[in-house]
């Protein structure tokens, strides 16, 4: 856990991602995560970072657990209250024995995991059977590197170019100024087929459109308002 990126960026993610500051969260990702994973006793968040899906999990009557690689996410989990319990470990290696948990939520966070595999066969390991597996990621095709809004003052043309999607990325993105993070890229069957390699087999999808807090931040997405930056997968233990 040493070489860790998001040691020394979690106070940057808390600032402007938590606690009201990101209207994606505030308008899509945390009411999405309440009605996917409505109704279920125990809910395991697989890197949790500051703990906000967690929180919002167990205000609805779950029993949560949030598990996250980063001391600095995971200490600002504990002193941000709530009803879970925090606990740092790695996705690869979760502390939990099979069958433990009725449902398993990963929010934007495999996109981080190289390779990400052991961390989606670990929900298979420890979700019990019949038990829910819901996904956040960013839009494997329509948000895959290079990809963006096109206007071709020449041709007249305004279109939304994706870029090489079949080809795995691996980079160190800048984020912010000075703020680089390692992100991973992958076309979306590779997700599916692990999943369902771990007998997590999906029945739900959601491309919700960019919400209106988020095009009012950034109005130079406008344009592409049809164009989705989120997709989650629901899926079922088989
Ligand atoms: C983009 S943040 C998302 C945090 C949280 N899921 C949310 O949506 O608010 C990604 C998180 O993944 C965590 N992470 C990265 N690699 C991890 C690993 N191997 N195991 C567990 N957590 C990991 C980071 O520490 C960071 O908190």
């Amino acid at each position: 856990m040493s070489d860790n990126a998001w040691e020394t960026h979690a106070g940057w993610w808390q600032e402007h991602f938590t606690d009201g500051a990101d209207p994606e969260y505030e308008e899509q990702v945390l009411p999405l995560a309440s009605e996917h994973l409505a109704g279920a006793a125990s809910v395991l968040d697989v890197g949790c970072g500051e703990g906000q899906l967690s929180r919002r999990i167990a205000a609805g009557g779950s029993w949560v657990v949030g598990v996250d690689i980063t001391a600095n996410q995971i200490t600002e989990a504990a002193a941000r209250g709530g009803d879970a319990r925090f606990v740092r470990a790695r996705g690869e290696a979760l502390p939990f024995a099979a069958g433990a948990f009725d449902a398993i939520v990963i929010c934007l966070t495999l996109e981080h995991l190289a390779p990400f595999e052991p961390a989606v066969h670990e929900v298979g390991r420890v979700l019990a059977p019949g038990g829910r597996f819901v996904l956040f990621l960013n839009h494997p095709l329509l948000q895959a590197p290079d990809s963006g809004w096109v206007d071709d003052q020449i041709l007249g043309e305004q279109y939304w170019r994706v870029g090489p999607y079949l080809e795995d990325g691996v980079s160190m993105e800048e984020v912010g100024p000075g703020i680089k993070l390692p992100f991973m890229h992958r076309p979306l069957s590779r997700y599916i087929n692990v999943m369902a390699d771990c007998g997590l087999l999906v029945e739900h999808m959601d491309e919700p459109p960019p919400p209106p807090g988020f095009l009012a931040q950034a109005p130079e997405y406008s344009e592409a308002a049809l164009i989705p930056r989120l997709l989650l997968l629901r899926a079922r233990k088989h």
